[in-house]
């Protein structure tokens, strides 16, 4: 089977490719990458000699090049990572949101259409960010049957990335799955992120910013488990339908830094409250019955495990977290945290 990844040397959907090609012997991997700041070749260098993987780089937007990749070598799965993921840069400014996550996607479901009703399966990989807010201290869970509630431009271009697909679903009867995971963390996350901000920062001794008062709450699922999730909603989830993909693992923010100190051995005096981020969320949590059920999918790892692996894999590797942090990166950072203290 020939599958066309796109957005693969970006953080999950390099790992994605790294699961598919360990466990799905039969499976040739395309992976078409624009190469924005977030995407790095890096990221699978073990395994671009692999006879089964080819790298074009490119844009979603290019409808030439998308459907010729479709056409030849002949692609039978499409599983759409690309886009602009972080939302900070989407409050800064949406344009290049709207570009990629919502006009490349239909650039993506135009060339797949093409080739006709009932060709490849398109997966499209979503975000728990489009339902929404929940409020902190409550047990509510969201299932793939809420509405739809985006706060910020990113995940506002998610939701409308969602609707399209399962307009396509129902209009030309195409064969596509979504899947909406929770916070991912693992190897190989950009440092503009979170948690892997926070590692690296306090391994450099350099301050963490903790947006608000910090009470926030996000459900962290290991990277390699979000993987597992969309290879089983690939092969096993039903035709226009949504997966959640959760991790169970609800923590406050201010918990999540006060652990990293402690793994990194750094003190919580590192850790510097800023004003806090507009329109911030404050708490996502997933209903995984239907995944658990149909897809025979259940996320493992435990937090408290999966970061302590993510600290040691970021510990292990200085120069592409120099590489991470060079060049745009430090602008990026001036923009967005200056004056915020
Ligand atoms: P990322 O920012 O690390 O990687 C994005 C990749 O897409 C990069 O390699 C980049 O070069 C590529 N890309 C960007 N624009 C492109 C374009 N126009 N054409 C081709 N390639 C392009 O993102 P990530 O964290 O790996 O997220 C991957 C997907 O998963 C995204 O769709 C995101 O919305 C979704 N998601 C992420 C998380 C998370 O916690 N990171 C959670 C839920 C859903
Ligand atoms: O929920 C899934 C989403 O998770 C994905 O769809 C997005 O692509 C991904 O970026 C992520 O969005 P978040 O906004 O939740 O992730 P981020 O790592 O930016 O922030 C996590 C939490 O940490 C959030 O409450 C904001 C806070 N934060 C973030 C940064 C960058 C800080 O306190 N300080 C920071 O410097």
């Amino acid at each position: 089977m020939n599958m066309l990844v796109t957005g693969g040397c970006g953080f999950i959907g390099s790992n994605f490719i790294r699961h598919v090609l360990a466990n799905r012997p039969a499976v040739r991997v395309f992976n078409l990458d624009l190469l924005t700041y977030a995407g790095n070749m890096e990221n699978l260098s073990d395994v671009e000699k692999d006879p089964r993987y080819a790298f074009f780089k490119g844009d979603i937007n290019d409808e030439k090049l998308v459907s010729a990749i479709l056409a030849d070598p002949g692609i039978e799965t499409i599983v759409n990572f690309a886009a602009e993921s972080h939302v900070d840069r989407s409050i800064m400014g949406a344009a290049q949101f709207v570009k990629t996550n919502v006009q490349g996607v239909a650039v993506l479901l135009e060339a797949a259409r093409g080739r006709g009703i009932g060709g490849e399966r398109f997966l499209q990989v979503s975000t728990d960010e489009v339902y929404g807010s929940l409020p902190l201290n409550s047990t509510d869970l969201f299932a793939e049957t809420a509405p739809l509630h985006p706060n910020n431009p990113y995940a506002a271009t998610k939701a409308a990335a969602d609707l399209l697909v399962l307009s396509y679903v129902r209009t030309f009867g195409m064969d596509a799955v979504i899947t909406r995971s929770s916070n991912n963390y693992g190897p190989r996350q950009h440092p503009e992120k979170f948690i892997p901000l926070f590692i690296t920062n306090a391994l450099e001794d350099k301050e963490c910013p903790l947006y608000g008062n910090g009470e926030n709450v996000r459900d962290w699922i290991y990277v390699r488990e979000n993987c597992a999730g969309i290879l089983a909603a690939l092969e096993r989830g039903r035709r226009g339908e949504i997966y959640n993909l959760g991790g169970r693992s609800e923590q406050t923010n201010t918990h999540v830094a006060r652990a990293i100190m402690e793994l990194t051995g750094r003190t919580e005096r590192l850790v510097r409250p800023i004003q806090d981020r507009p329109g911030h969320d404050l708490r996502y949590a997933l209903d995984v019955t239907k995944a658990r059920r149909e897809l025979l999918w259940a996320p493992v790892m435990s937090f408290d495990n999966g970061l302590k692996e993510t600290v040691e894999w970021y510990r292990a590797h200085p120069e592409w977290v120099a590489r991470a942090k060079s060049g745009e990166y430090q602008q990026y950072f001036e923009k967005n945290y200056r004056g915020r203290s």
